[in-house]
């Protein structure tokens, strides 16, 4: 996290179902925010591969999401490979929930 950027506000808790994943677009990048059980994270919004495919519309499993394109899979929390050793992990972010809301720490 950087400490000089304020917390963004992406919406509502109740803006994301558990178990699904919503593209937030901030200054032209895409972040990817995962509404799990374990609660809330965020990722870059593209794979991190040639095909920058579109996270939001990867499939969820627990605390993992399947690239819809290519079938890989990654953690959501710690943003690690998991099907693609060689495959460069995902960035993660923080997200913090407040009153209600929702903030993304980039
Ligand atoms: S197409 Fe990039 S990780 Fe699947």
């Amino acid at each position: 996290m950087n400490d000089e950027v304020e917390p963004i506000l992406i919406g509502e808790v109740d803006d994301i179902d558990i178990g699904s994943v919503e593209n937030f677009e901030y200054e032209d990048i895409n972040y990817a925010i995962y509404r799990l059980e374990s609660g809330f994270f965020a990722t870059e919004g593209n794979c991190p591969c040639a095909e920058k495919t579109l996270l939001s519309e990867s499939n969820i499993e627990g605390e993992e999401l399947e690239c819809p394109t290519c079938g890989n899979k990654f953690s959501i929390v710690s943003g690690d490979s998991i099907s693609d050793l060689d495959q460069v992990p995902l960035k993660v972010f923080e997200v913090t929930e407040e009153d209600g809301n929702l903030y993304l720490n980039i």
